[in-house]
C-alpha cells in the first residue's frame, strides 16, 4: 500500500509564505503516487512519458520554490544566502540525476522505491537547511517589530513586504 507523505505541523518554520508552499510540494508529490502509484497501475496500464512528465514538473515546481525562497533569502539580508544557493543547486542536480535514471529505465509506474526517494529529497530540504533559514529569519522579524515600534507607519509597510516575502 503506498505511504503518501502528509504534512505534518512540526515542520512548520512560521513563515507563512514558505509553509504554504512546502504543504504544496507535498500534495503535488502525493498527487503523483495517487496517479501513477502501484494501485493505479492497473487501470492505467502504465505510462512512462506521462509519468516523467509529471516528475519533470514536479522538479519545475521545486525550482520556483527555491528561486522565491532566494528572493526572500536576500530581501531580509540573510548571511549564509551563498551556502542555502550551492545546496539548492545539488539538490536540483540530484533530482535532474534521478529524472535520467527513471527515464532510462523505462519507469511506468511509481513504485515504493523510487517514490521513497522523491520523499527523501523533498524532506531533505525541507527539514534541512530551511530551519537554519528560519531561525535567522525570525531574529530578522523581531528586530524589525521593534524598529516599527519605534519609527511608525513606514517601518510597519516594509516588515508586512518582508513577511508576505516581497
Ligand atoms: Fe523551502
Amino acid at each position: 500500500m503506498t505511504r503518501l507523505l502528509t504534512w505534518h505541523d512540526e515542520w512548520s518554520l512560521n513563515i507563512d509564505v514558505l509553509d504554504a508552499e512546502h504543504q504544496g510540494l507535498i500534495e503535488h508529490l502525493a498527487d503523483i503516487c495517487r496517479r501513477f502509484g502501484p494501485e493505479a497501475s492497473p487501470r492505467r496500464s502504465g505510462d512512462a512519458f506521462a509519468l516523467i512528465d509529471a516528475l519533470t514538473d514536479l522538479g519545475e515546481a521545486v525550482r520556483e520554490h527555491f528561486k522565491r525562497e532566494e528572493e526572500l533569502m536576500q530581501a531580509v539580508g540573510y548571511d549564509d544566502i551563498a551556502d542555502h544557493r550551492t545546496e539548492h543547486a545539488l539538490l536540483m542536480a540530484e533530482y535532474a540525476d534521478q529524472l535520467r535514471h527513471w527515464r532510462a529505465e523505462g519507469m511506468n509506474v511509481f513504485g515504493e522505491d523510487a517514490q521513497e526517494d522523491a520523499r527523501d529529497w523533498i524532506l531533505d530540504h525541507i527539514l534541512g537547511a530551511d530551519r537554519d533559514f528560519a531561525k535567522a529569519f525570525h531574529e530578522v522579524d523581531d528586530r524589525l517589530t521593534s524598529t516599527v515600534d519605534r519609527y511608525g507607519i513606514a517601518a510597519r509597510a516594509r516588515l508586512n513586504a518582508v513577511r508576505r516575502g516581497l
